[in-house]
Order: structure tokens, then C-alpha cells, then sequence
């Protein structure tokens, strides 16, 4: 029972947690001037009136500077041009990247070595050697050369690579607040991209979503700045490091992402519209940038989200500019290279240059000319027109010669500073091709800690937590056994999905872990072998996702049970079990915080496990308090009430006076969060809420948070969302169509 008598509501709890909270500094809430009066990024989470300049811990050498200007002024425009075109492993050969005199590659999510799914770290390093000879013979007759560099989303873990440690989504470290866990997650990672042999990842997303429509949410740490602060500069220095890290062999190039707004989208809708103004763009969706930037990042990601405000000028001369950010000479040169004064490169997103009025993926001088450096054109039927007419346009001066001088500086600079020209080739480097490295012991246990750590405890009734060694167990549920559900989207496969428990060697799934720890023998499934002691552990959650694929459409809500059958047939376990009297510890897997209540009033403890990776046996750990182990994680997005509060963030404590904009949720109204930020109970402080959790309002709306009434096939539907919902339902079709293209042209090779 509750030792303490002390009742914990759920915002006083967060308000304790968050004064207590050792990250944020309350005295320090204003930027610090230097002596000319530009405002520099200070040390913890500040406020900006004005985008302030960032002193990079990756400096300027000068030496570096003047052989980059060396080699620059003995490259063609074509070499150039070949620096900055970045294609998908699966669309370029070693010989077109040599005949080009490509600068990098990427392998989107999905893509390995000759397609091999199960290729292990010696393969990917062997791929990677064919490329930097390819290179390397490129450049043979040229008196000086431009190293190759292959680039990743190894964004939770090096997570599209057999064997490698799959740490839990940024939602989940989040909850953790754990900065100093962050770092060391980040050195790991790093190592494991080390040993493949890859030079860069597109990592850390320091997204602020804020809409839980989002396909996205679990790539972003928090709705609210704070941690996204706290969290990117440790990241950032864990992967990358400093001047020296960045030359090691067991650091790689670290990219913060998507260059911005990409989590104030209006509804949620990947790709979609960002309204906030600049003051809150600043404050809220730029914070990661100023730790991360400051912390070394060389590499930026342009966003595919449009941002609608004036400053967002019409660089493009068109008249019909759709403010997309990667048309935006704003963002990306006047503030992002100018104002902050990053001085690393700048990456599109997957032909994010499509995004833009009038552009196509294969054509779009506008994006060049706003300021990317490097693009992601991936298809090899679009790269090399690309190429084409870039060329083409420098030479009838659409764009101008100075700005990919500028690109090309930048990568350069990068690649230096990198010590590419001094690393032998892949295979080569200290780590490279070590299987060992993927999926460590010592990375696993990192990765355990790191599942603990993110496990919010909503709900612990009568102290049914922690379980006993000698009580009986009765697992149920569709997350108990599936690797997919804990590992979520951009795990081997683009959108987790198509995994099964061979593609993760080594991983723990719950029922792995609960049979290690208390013996096969006390684990049942089967419901007939239930005594009347035995507790029901039930995993429940959603399948896994990624971008726009995972967002919630118009006419759905962010109710668990609603959004599919099989959900509905969880909560329907959950209900059953209560019924015959059980004991029911619920343990929910999802990517964001979703609508529960019937799932928590039927369960005596409620878990927010969020989407944990392979190491499973770090929830046991917690279940069973494990060498004294506790629930430390605490919320780091507000948890909804009703079926649709979206849109429900906690106020940012930079912004004194935050008025919420239109599409944010009042949260003091019917919007209320039914578990406040910061909200988490711990064996320590007791188990209580002032909420009766056995007793919540079922929200009883049988429409989308995107209608206006229940949808009996004569719903009114705002036209906004209608025009809305084609435009988002073509792009689908574009992108289907485009990834079916890939897929027979695979097939056809
Ligand atoms: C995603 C990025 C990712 C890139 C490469 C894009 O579609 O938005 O986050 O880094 O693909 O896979
Ligand atoms: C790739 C991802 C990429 C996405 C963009 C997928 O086919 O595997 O890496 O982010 O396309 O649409």
C-alpha cells in the first residue's frame, strides 16, 4: 500500500517535477549579448526576440579553409555539381557514381547491400568500399580528390541494420529526461554506423510535435522545447563530437532535422501547413537547433512543411511560391547560414525539392537557389536529369556560379573537417566491418536502461506493481510477443513493417523477458491454465508506422480501440480479463499518447511503454524492481482525455505570456489533459492520483476530430479539409506510385 500520505495530482506532481527539474534553470532565462550585440545561444532553454548567432564547437580552421579553396578552384561545374547530388543506394552503381562524380549516397529506410536484408557489417563495408574506389579512381588523374561519404537514418540505433541495437524512439527517451543517458546512446550509435563502414546520419530529429495526429510524434523527444533543448546538443556531441570526435573512427556526422516546424503542422498533416509565428517558430520548433548547432552538428535537413508567414518571402520570382522550406531563401540562407551563422551543410529531404510550386523532383533551380546544398534525388530517372540542369541552369544563369561555390564550400568543409581525406577506405577504418560492435552486450544493457528509463506508470492500483517472483502470469494481448510493435517504424524497413523476429538477432520481446525472469513454467497464454492468483500481463499497441502512412486522417480519431479491429480486440482482452475478476497490468506500445480510458479504467496498472527496441527485458525490470529498480520516466507530451485532444500542449515556460494559437487546444477547458507533462508514478513516491482511474469518462464522439458530425456518408465536412484530404489523398497516390516505380525496376534489374 501507499506509504505516503500525500495526494498527487497530476499537475501538481508535473509542477513538483518540472521546479525540481535540474535541466532548467530558472536564472538563466535570457540569452547573453556579446560585446557587438548579436545575441548568442546561451546554455539552457532561453527566450529569443531575434534569431540569435551560434558559436559552433566545431570552429573554423583555417587551414581547412584555404585547401578547400584550393581544390574548389581546380573543380569543373561538373565535378561540382556531382558533389551535390545525393541518390539511393538502391539507384546508383559504384561506375554511375564514379562516371557522375558523385559526392555521397543515401540508403533510405529499406535499403541494404545488393537488397540483402540480413547483410552484415563486413557486407555494408564492402558496399561502401565500392563506392570510395569508385571515387578514389574518379579523381585518379585529377591531382587532387573529393572522398565519397554514405549517409543514414540510423535514428534509434543504427536501426535499418541487422544485429544492431534498436534503442527505444525519441517519445521514449524523452520521458526518460536523462540527458547524460542521451550522450552515451549517441557514442553507441555511433560506433555501430562506424562499423558499417557509414560516415553520416540523419540524426537527431529535434521536431516538436504538437499535433498527436502526426505520423511523426515518436520521432520527436517532446511537444514542448525543454527537453528537445536539453536533449539535441548531448545527442548530437554522442554521435558526432567536437573538432577531434568528428576525425575519429568511432564518431560520424551528425544531422539535425527537418529545418523547421515540421512538428507545428496544422492538424498533424505530414508535409503539411506550420502557422506559428516567428517569435514561436524561434522558441518552440527552432530549440534543438540552438544546442544542437552549437553542440557541432555539420549538417542541417531541409523540412517538407510549408511555413505561411510573411518573412517567408518569394525568393522564387514565380508569384507562386507555396512558402515550402525548401524553396525558402528565408530560412535556409537569410537565417539558417546568415542569422545563427551555420557554417556545415544543408540537405533537402527525400526529393523534398518536389514540394515546391512549379518544381519537379528532377528539376528545381529554386531550391538551389534558396540555399540547399546537398540533394536527396533519389531515383536514379530523376538524379540524373537533376544533374543535367543544374548544369544547364549555371550556365544560362538561373543560378549563379557563387551559390554552388557556396554548396560545394560547405561540403567540402564538412568532409574535411570529417578527416575523409585522411581515413582509408571503408573496410579499412579501426571499426569497420566488425560484427561484434552491432548489438553489443554493453550497447543491449545501454539500450535496456534506456527502456526502463522511458516507461511511464499512468496507473498503479493498490500497488499491483511489482509483480512477485512467485506469482503466476497470464500473458495476453498483440503487442506480448512482436518485435514489431516494440520497434516501430524506421526498423529495417522504411515503415517496420514486414519484420519478423529473425530480422532482430538477439532482440527480447516482453514475453522473452517475462519468461526470463520468472521461468517459462509461470508464463501462460493459454487462458485455461489461469488459477484464481494468477495476473494478467496484457501488451496491447499500435502497429508500426512512419511518415504520412501514420498519420490520423480526417474522419479517424486518436482513440486506440477505434483506429482498427485488431485494437478494438485488445481492449476487448483488457475488458475480458477484468470481468473474470484478474488482476490486469496493461502495457500499451504506441508512438504517441493516444485516448485510453477504457483500456485504463479496466486495468489496475497502466503503462506507457511508448515503443521501446529490442531490449524488453528493461520493462521486466521495472515490472519485477529489479535490484531495486523504479519508474523514473515522467510525460513529455500531455496525455489526452477525449478522443480528440490533439492538440493539447503543455504551456512552454520560455515564452512568458504564451498565447495559444487557434489550432492548439485550450488546456484548461474541455481539453484538459487527463495526465499532465510531466506526470509519472514511481514505486517511490506512491501510487495515488486525485483522478479516479477506475472511473474515467468515455468519450462517446462517433466522428473524426477532422468532421464536423458523425460521418453516416452525409457528414459535413469543412471545405478546407476537403480540398485538404485530395491534395494530401494525390500526393498518396504520387508517392505510391513512385515507390511501385522503385520496386519494378528492382524487380526488372
Ligand atoms: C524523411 C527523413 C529521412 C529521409 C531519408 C525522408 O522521407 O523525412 O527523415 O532522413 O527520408 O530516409
Ligand atoms: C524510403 C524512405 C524515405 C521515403 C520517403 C521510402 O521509400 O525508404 O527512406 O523516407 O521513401 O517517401
Amino acid at each position: 500500500m501507499n506509504n505516503t500520505p500525500i495526494k498527487f495530482t497530476p499537475i501538481l506532481l508535473s509542477t513538483l517535477l518540472l521546479t525540481g527539474c535540474p535541466f532548467f534553470d530558472d536564472d538563466d532565462d535570457s540569452s547573453s549579448q556579446s560585446s557587438d550585440n548579436t545575441i548568442i545561444v546561451s546554455d539552457s532553454l532561453a527566450y529569443y526576440a531575434e534569431w540569435p548567432t551560434i558559436e559552433s564547437k566545431v570552429t573554423v580552421d583555417t587551414d581547412i579553409e584555404s585547401q578547400i579553396s584550393v581544390i574548389l578552384g581546380q573543380m569543373t561545374l561538373e565535378e561540382k555539381v556531382g558533389q551535390m547530388i545525393q541518390p539511393n543506394l538502391d539507384d546508383v552503381t559504384p561506375e554511375e557514381a564514379k562516371q557522375y562524380k558523385l559526392g555521397s549516397l543515401l540508403n533510405g529506410g529499406g535499403s541494404w547491400p545488393d537488397g540483402d536484408k540480413h547483410a552484415s557489417a563486413a557486407d555494408w563495408a564492402a558496399k561502401a568500399d565500392e563506392y570510395w574506389t569508385a571515387l578514389d579512381e574518379a579523381y585518379a588523374d585529377r591531382g587532387f580528390k573529393v572522398p565519397f561519404m554514405w549517409a543514414t537514418d540510423a535514428v534509434h540505433g543504427h536501426n535499418n541494420v541487422f544485429g544492431a541495437t534498436v534503442f527505444p524512439h525519441n517519445i521514449g527517451l524523452g520521458a526518460a529526461n536523462d540527458p547524460e543517458m542521451i550522450n552515451r546512446i549517441g557514442k553507441a550509435t555511433a560506433k555501430e554506423v562506424a562499423a558499417t563502414g557509414l560516415d553520416w546520419t540523419f540524426a537527431p530529429t529535434v521536431a516538436a510535435p504538437r499535433d498527436y495526429r502526426w505520423g511523426r510524434v515518436y520521432e520527436g523527444y517532446s511537444e514542448d522545447p525543454e527537453i528537445i533543448f536539453n536533449y539535441a546538443g548531448q545527442m548530437v556531441d554522442g554521435l558526432q563530437g567536437g573538432n577531434e570526435g568528428l576525425k575519429s573512427d568511432s564518431q560520424v556526422i551528425s544531422n539535425v532535422k527537418h529545418w523547421v516546424g515540421d512538428g507545428g503542422t496544422q492538424d498533424g498533416v505530414d508535409r503539411g501547413e506550420n502557422h506559428y509565428s516567428e517569435e514561436y517558430m524561434m522558441n518552440i520548433h527552432a530549440a534543438g537547433y540552438f544546442s544542437g548547432l552549437k553542440a557541432g552538428a555539420q549538417v542541417v535537413m531541409s523540412s517538407f512543411n510549408s511555413w505561411h508567414d510573411d518573412a517567408n518571402y518569394d525568393q522564387t520570382g514565380t508569384g507562386e511560391y507555396n512558402k515550402k522550406v525548401h524553396g525558402s531563401k528565408y530560412l535556409i540562407t537569410d537565417v539558417l547560414k546568415g542569422k545563427l551563422g551555420f557554417d556545415g551543410l544543408v540537405v533537402t529531404d527525400w526529393n523534398g525539392q518536389n514540394e515546391i510550386n512549379g518544381c519537379t523532383s528532377s528539376n528545381c533551380p529554386e531550391a538551389v537557389n534558396a540555399g540547399n546544398d546537398i540533394f536527396m534525388v533519389t531515383a536514379r530517372t530523376d538524379w540524373q536529369p537533376f544533374y543535367e540542369n543544374v548544369i544547364a541552369q549555371v550556365n544560362d544563369g538561373t543560378i549563379e556560379m557563387s551559390r554552388i561555390d557556396d554548396a560545394v564550400t560547405r561540403i567540402l568543409r564538412v568532409k574535411m573537417r570529417a578527416n575523409l581525406w585522411n581515413k582509408p577506405k571503408p573496410s579499412d577504418r579501426s571499426l569497420a566491418g566488425n560484427d561484434a560492435i552491432l548489438g553489443s552486450d554493453e550497447h543491449r544493457a545501454l539500450a535496456r536502461e534506456a527502456a526502463t528509463k522511458s516507461l511511464v506508470l499512468l496507473k498503479n492500483k493498490d500497488s499491483v506493481l511489482p509483480l512477485q517472483a512467485n506469482q503466476q502470469i497470464y500473458l495476453a494481448g498483440s503487442a506480448a510477443d512482436d518485435l514489431q510493435k516494440q520497434t516501430g517504424g524506421w526498423s529495417l524497413t522504411w515503415q517496420g513493417t514486414e519484420n519478423t523476429i529473425d530480422d532482430f538477432p538477439g532482440a527480447t520481446t516482453l514475453k522473452m523477458a517475462l519468461e526470463a525472469q520468472v521461468g517459462a513454467e509461470n508464463v501462460f497464454t493459454d487462458i485455461n491454465d489461469v488459477t484464481e492468483d494468477t495476473i494478467a500481463v496484457v501488451a496491447i499497441g499500435e502497429d508500426p508506422y512512419a511518415e504520412f502512412v501514420g498519420d490520423i486522417k480526417d474522419h479517424q480519431t486518436i482513440g486506440f480501440a477505434d483506429l482498427k479491429t485488431a485494437y478494438a480486440a485488445d481492449l476487448a482482452t483488457v475488458k475480458e480479463l477484468k470481468a473474470r475478476g484478474m488482476k490486469v497490468v496493461t502495457i500499451f506500445f504506441s508512438g504517441r499518447p493516444m485516448y485510453v480510458n477504457e483500456e485504463i479504467n479496466n486495468s489496475d496498472a497502466f503503462i506507457a511503454a511508448w515503443l521501446p527496441g529490442t531490449e524488453a527485458g528493461g520493462i521486466t525490470d521495472a515490472l519485477y524492481q529489479v535490484s531495486g529498480t523504479d519508474f523514473t520516466g515522467r510525460l513529455s507530451y500531455s496525455w489526452p482525455n477525449t478522443l480528440c485532444s490533439t492538440t493539447i500542449n503543455r504551456v512552454p515556460m520560455n515564452i512568458e505570456g504564451y498565447v495559444t494559437p487557434e489550432w492548439e487546444q485550450d488546456i484548461s477547458g474541455e481539453h484538459m489533459p487527463l495526465f499532465a507533462y510531466g506526470y509519472g508514478l514511481s514505486y517511490a513516491i506512491g501510487e495515488e492520483s486525485d483522478v479516479d482511474l477506475d472511473n474515467l469518462t468515455l468519450d462517446s464522439r462517433d466522428y473524426g476530430c477532422g468532421q464536423d458530425q458523425p460521418d453516416d456518408g452525409l457528414a459535413t465536412i469543412p471545405m478546407e479539409s476537403t480540398v485538404k484530404r485530395l491534395a494530401v489523398s494525390l500526393h498518396y497516390v504520387f508517392l505510391a506510385r513512385q515507390t511501385a516505380g522503385r520496386v519494378l525496376m528492382y524487380l526488372l534489374r
